[in-house]
């Protein structure tokens, strides 16, 4: 009888604590991966999700670079810091709480206070080069990439960026012709071969997203399954896909 064997070797405060559910969704710049990250937190309401923003770890720039900031690249991977991001996704799938920059797009620099941030069954980490460190891909169960047209992705762009980063349309197709379309190429789009899921049109594409939250529902649940029977637990708690 599997309860009096729990009861007898297994008392409830010495459960093993979950192990989060991390997935990364990446993609080019507007290509819609905060309103699809939010589609999907809206539909695991009754979870304990928490989103996290590459964008969150910039570098911020010094006075100098702050001088010719048209000449700087946000679009390459050395524009992140990539070690601190690591040890905040490793802290948090250890259960522990983190403190996250606030990056401020008006300023190009990380301003106070800083986001802390609770553990969570489900982490979403964000952003346009997510998958481009093999450390931090290996860190995630599921991995998602948005393919927006383009086109689309720029009109997003200069839009979202004249009215909520403090930047004129002159500026914002500079730097696109520039940086932001020759790294797209260079570096993220490269990276979409990494995705378990690609998914065409972003949040448009609700059939996708539903999918998507169907697995994470179906890995949740084997996990919670670990929980109630923890003598099965290495068998399920690696997420495998
Ligand atoms: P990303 O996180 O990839 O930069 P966002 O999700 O922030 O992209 O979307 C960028 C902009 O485009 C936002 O202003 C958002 O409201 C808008 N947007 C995103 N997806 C759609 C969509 N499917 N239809 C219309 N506007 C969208
Ligand atoms: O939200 P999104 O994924 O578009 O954010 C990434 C984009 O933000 C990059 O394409 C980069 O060019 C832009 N960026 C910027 N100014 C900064 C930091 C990032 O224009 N200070």
């Amino acid at each position: 009888n599997i309860d009096t064997h729990l009861s007898l070797q297994t008392p409830s405060e010495h459960v093993t604590p979950k192990v989060p559910f991390i997935i990364g969704v990446a993609g080019g710049t507007a290509s819609g991966k905060t309103t699809v990250c939010n589609m999907i937190i809206s539909q695991l309401h009754d979870q304990r999700v928490v989103l996290v923003h590459q964008d969150s770890f910039y570098h911020s720039l010094s006075d100098e670079q702050l001088q010719n900031v048209q000449d700087y690249n946000f679009d390459h991977p050395d524009a992140f810091d990539t070690g601190l991001m690591l040890s905040c996704l490793e802290a948090l799938k250890l259960g522990q709480a983190v403190s996250i920059p606030n990056y401020d797009f008006k300023s190009h620099k990380s301003i106070e206070p800083a986001r802390m941030v609770n553990p969570s069954d489900v982490i979403i980490l964000e952003g346009i080069l997510i998958f481009h460190d093999p450390r931090l891909r290996d860190l995630m169960n599921m991995k998602i990439f948005v393919d927006t047209d383009s086109d689309v992705r720029l009109a997003r762009r200069i839009q979202r960026d004249t009215v909520e980063r403090g930047r004129n349309i002159q500026n914002v197709l500079d730097q696109y012709a520039k940086f932001v379309k020759r790294s797209f190429e260079e570096f993220i789009l490269p990276t979409m071969k990494y995705a378990d899921v690609i998914i065409p049109r972003g949040a448009d594409n609700e059939v996708a997203i539903d999918l998507i939250v169907q697995h994470i529902r179906t890995k949740l649940s084997q996990h919670d399954l670990c929980k109630i029977y923890p003598n099965v637990f290495v068998i399920y708690s690696t997420f495998q896909t």
